[in-house]
């Protein structure tokens, strides 16, 4: 059984006509489908459809559309009242309130109205498509169809395949929304589907770290704007989508994955959750906001004046050492060349994945002496650097002057394994590397709708290869060994590519 989604005439239902329904009626229509909705509630649909015909007006002023199709693509839109009028479509795409219950009832009656081949496709953000099919009579027709919002806007769709939806549904879906225009995403059913399941990684690892004392939010949102390239902090973004989404959802995925500790929570986003510090939406959350909604951040301090008077730049990190003497000579100053610190010298260790405190205690250097610097990633924008419980203050100024002494900022954080950024890189690749490994998604899949999706500059598996699997799988492998945590053990996806030095994007036969 198939229906053919090239057909001219392909009609689609939409159910639930709120924020996402409507966006989803306007894609389909824009790309030339007739759409069929309805809502529960009296006159939202009629709410929906004005809606949309002054967003697509807008866009033709813009000049995106012509006028003409702007007007074709609202006539092609229909308000039917009730289930029963969907009879004539191919695809019913439902967007309703997100409650099982709800969603069930509705499937079941709907599976008693259309015809047998008609694909049943679900909006829902958070819910187990092969659970709302488990009360189906029809389930191998049934499928996620997961937009963004807000849609127009949104390229990305995921389409997900439940336990018993058979290829063509997925085949189908995955043209109609090339037809609407959008980038469509295949998947497997999973916790958090692709996107969600990815963003746990930049979110619940910045907020560990804070949980843990580390770092402060603003210091975080700065460190992964600057040097991992985000557009925005993580809190920044949590504050931008609302606590009262993020983290039931990240309650649910964590959950949903049996307790698994790489999606486990902590207490920093449920105690302002419960608090109602939500974020924009209750004007306070992590940062406060002025009158004009825009958020009050601290300045950052002046750099201090201190200079060490030698340095030295430990070898056991390879890399890390030429990167951080290149910079040093940059910045004038010439390290130490002996294979041990002099009795006074500032040393420098430049740790993947470790921290300050197992690198001097390893290396036999003295802790007071002894400052961490990132150097996993360019140290052009700003530069990351970290002492142990014992380095001396005036040690641990002489570094952050020197290293700033360009202009470039310098982030101070506590002792930590990873950093700041290694940290939630390598969490974001190591979930990425989870769902490849699981054959929930193909690599260049899970990269692609990341990136669209959350709109990060790399996917898991690109960021992965841009900083070396074997570098990355070595900053989980030192949290792991530091923290004794099994929330930080690399996935076996990332452990074999990194061993055999092929590319994370490497597929299994
Ligand atoms: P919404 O509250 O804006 O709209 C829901 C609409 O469905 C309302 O107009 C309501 O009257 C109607 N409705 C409720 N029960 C109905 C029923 N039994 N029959 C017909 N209409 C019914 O909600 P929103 O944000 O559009 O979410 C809809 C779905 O999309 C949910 O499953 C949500 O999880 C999912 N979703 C939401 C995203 C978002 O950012 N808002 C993103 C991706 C998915």
């Amino acid at each position: 059984m198939a229906i053919d989604a090239r057909r001219p005439d392909l009609t689609i239902g939409v159910i639930g006509t709120g924020a996402m329904g409507r966006g989803i009626v306007q894609v389909a229509a824009a790309g030339g489908m007739r759409v069929l909705m309805t809502d529960s509630r009296p006159g939202a649909a009629q709410e929906a459809r004005d809606f949309i015909g002054k967003m697509l007006d807008r866009a033709a002023e813009k000049g995106g559309m012509r006028k003409d199709e702007a007007v074709a693509a609202v006539e092609r839109i229909s308000i039917v009242d009730g289930l029963a009028a969907l009879k004539p479509c191919h695809v019913v795409i439902e967007a309703i309130v997100e409650n099982l219950e709800a969603k069930q009832a509705l499937y079941g009656e709907l599976e008693t109205v259309v015809a047998p081949d008609c694909i049943l496709a679900s909006n829902t953000s958070s819910l187990s498509v092969t659970t709302i099919a488990s009360k189906m009579k029809t389930p191998q027709r049934f499928a996620g169809f997961h937009f963004f919002n807000p849609v127009p806007l949104m390229r990305l769709v995921e389409v997900i395949e439940g336990l018993l939806t058979e290829p063509w549904v997925a085949d189908a879906l995955m043209e109609v929304g090339r037809r609407m225009t959008r980038e469509p995403v295949r998947l497997k059913d999973a916790p958090g589907f692709l996107v969600n399941q990815v963003g746990r990684g930049f979110s619940l690892e910045a907020s560990h770290l804070v949980y843990e004392g580390v770092s402060t939010f603003a210091d975080v949102d700065r460190v992964m704007r600057d040097v991992g390239g985000f557009r925005m902090g993580p809190f920044e973004l949590m504050e931008l989508t609302g606590l009262d989404v993020t983290q039931p959802a990240s309650e649910l995925i964590y959950q949903q994955f049996f307790q698994e500790p790489r999606y486990r929570p902590n207490l920093i986003m449920r105690s302002r959750y419960e608090a109602g510090l939500l974020g924009r939406k209750s004007k306070r959350g992590f940062y406060e906001y002025d009158a004009g909604m825009k958020a009050i951040v601290a300045p950052e301090g002046a750099p201090p004046q201190a200079r060490p008077g030698s340095v030295w730049v430990s070898p056991a990190e390879p890399q890390g050492q030429s990167a951080l003497v290149a910079l040093l000579g940059k910045l004038g100053v010439t390290p130490e060349t002996g294979a041990q610190p002099g009795a006074k010298t500032l040393c420098l260790v430049t740790p993947i994945g470790e921290d300050a405190t197992t690198c001097a205690v390893e290396q036999g250097l003295d802790p007071a002496r002894t400052v961490a610097v990132d150097t996993l990633f360019p140290l052009v924008k700003r530069r990351t650097i970290m002492g142990t419980p014992l380095t001396d203050p005036a040690y641990r100024d002489a570094a952050h002057g020197l290293l700033a002494s360009d202009g470039v900022p310098v982030t101070v954080c506590r002792d930590s394994p990873g950093f700041i950024a290694q940290r939630i890189v390598s969490m974001i690749v190591n979930i990425g590397c989870s769902i490849a490994q699981s054959r929930t998604a193909q690599p260049a899949d899970i990269d692609k709708a990341v990136t669209l999706g959350l709109n990060y500059p790399n996917g898991p598996f690109k960021f992965g290869d841009v900083l070396g699997a074997d570098r990355v799988y070595k900053v989980l492998s030192a949290m792991y060994r530091i923290y004794g945590d099994p929330r930080y053990r690399p996935n076996i996806w990332l452990t074999r590519r990194a061993k055999l030095g092929v590319s994370l994007l490497t597929p299994e036969p």
